[in-house]
């Protein structure tokens, strides 16, 4: 038994399953390593380096994979797109802003057009742009997002897609890092799941393994949604999203006093606290890029052993039911 699914069949690939495209975690050679093990691998556009992207792609050897974009940084610097579909992309993913001014030249160069959504006002935008596949992001997810919970986004969404438009494919985010997950997001009506906490977890991920260990030491309480991340880092997120980490010393100490980090100088210490504690590995004096999943991760693996498991765990668990067994473990 393989779990066939729309999605499956949209992207040509063997399990229902997507890499998120996480900034700076998510590289060539994590991609690439979800597509070869029967997924499809997205690299983290992010905020978009062109050098930096070039390179990921040439990790990835060749191997199909797509790329994520933030839509509202891509929007100030637009010439990344081409650069990104000139490598031929099987999907290009748009999060977080207007997919308006990007969706047609996504959907011309062959691409999927693939567009994250937080809610319903932004479903409706996705499907009135044409995307082929809508992934409903609940606030469980790691990094930005809103406040909607991915169980009750899904089947909301999934609903609305079968009267609106019933060709578009549903995939769930946020929390899925299981087989559990992934069995559940088909019954709320997905189609699949695209997953990022727990790849940021694996092996081939971009990540500093000082901060692996510690989302393996925490649990599913030690995150919260803030802002204060994006301001030590100039990152100029617009409202109402904000990001998911842990809840490390740097974060306990500024949520909540936003308001203090407007003088420059003070501004400037905790960024360069931040960004050389995330070059060093040290968790508590900057942002742990991690959601609610943290309590699921307590290994670091290579992604395809992560795929494979979750893949063939949502597989038994979903034959168990349809045997009218009621077995999770
Ligand atoms: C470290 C990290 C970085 C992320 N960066 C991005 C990003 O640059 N663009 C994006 O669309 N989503 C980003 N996300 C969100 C993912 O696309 C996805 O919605 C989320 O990881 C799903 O929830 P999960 O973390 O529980 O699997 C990021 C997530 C994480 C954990």
């Amino acid at each position: 038994m393989a779990l066939y699914t729309r999605l499956t069949e949209m992207l040509g690939i063997e399990h229902p399953i997507i890499s998120a495209p996480m900034a700076f975690a998510a590289g060539g050679k994590l991609a690439a390593a979800v597509t070869a093990a029967g997924g499809l691998g997205l690299i983290g556009g992010g905020y978009g380096d062109a050098e930096w992207l070039e390179r990921e792609f040439a990790e990835a050897q060749n191997t199909r994979v797509g790329c994520g974009f933030i839509t509202w940084s891509l929007a100030k610097r637009p010439i990344l797109l081409e650069l990104v579909l000139a490598h031929s992309p099987a999907a290009v993913m748009l999060s977080f802003g207007s997919p308006v001014p990007f969706a047609p030249r996504i959907k011309a160069a062959g691409a999927k057009l693939i567009c994250q959504v937080q809610n319903m006002e932004h479903a409706r935008a996705a499907v009135d742009v044409g995307a082929d596949i809508i992934v409903a992001q609940g606030a469980e997810a790691g990094g930005h997002g809103l406040v909607r919970a991915t169980f009750t986004l899904v089947p909301e969404i999934a609903d609305y897609l079968a009267k609106a438009a019933p060709a578009t494919v549903l995939v769930a985010a946020g929390g899925v890092a299981d087989g559990r997950g992934l069995a559940a997001a088909l019954m709320l009506g997905a189609d699949g799941v695209l997953i990022g906490s727990r790849f940021w977890a694996s092996a081939e991920a971009l990540v500093h393994t000082a901060f692996q260990n510690a989302a393996i030491d925490a649990d599913g309480d030690a995150t919260t949604r803030t802002t204060v991340v994006d301001i030590v880092r100039k990152a100029d997120w617009p409202k109402p999203f904000t990001a998911r980490v842990m809840k490390t010393r740097f974060v306990n100490e500024w949520h909540g006093r936003e308001a203090e980090l407007v003088e420059p100088t003070l501004v400037e210490r905790e960024m360069n606290r931040y960004v050389t504690a995330m070059q060093s590995g040290d968790p508590d004096n900057t942002g742990v890029w991690v959601g609610e999943a943290t309590g699921l991760i307590h290994d670091v693996r290579p992604a395809a052993d992560l795929l494979q498991e979750i893949a063939e765990d949502a597989e038994h668990l979903l034959k168990d039911k349809a045997r009218g067994h009621t077995k999770v473990g």
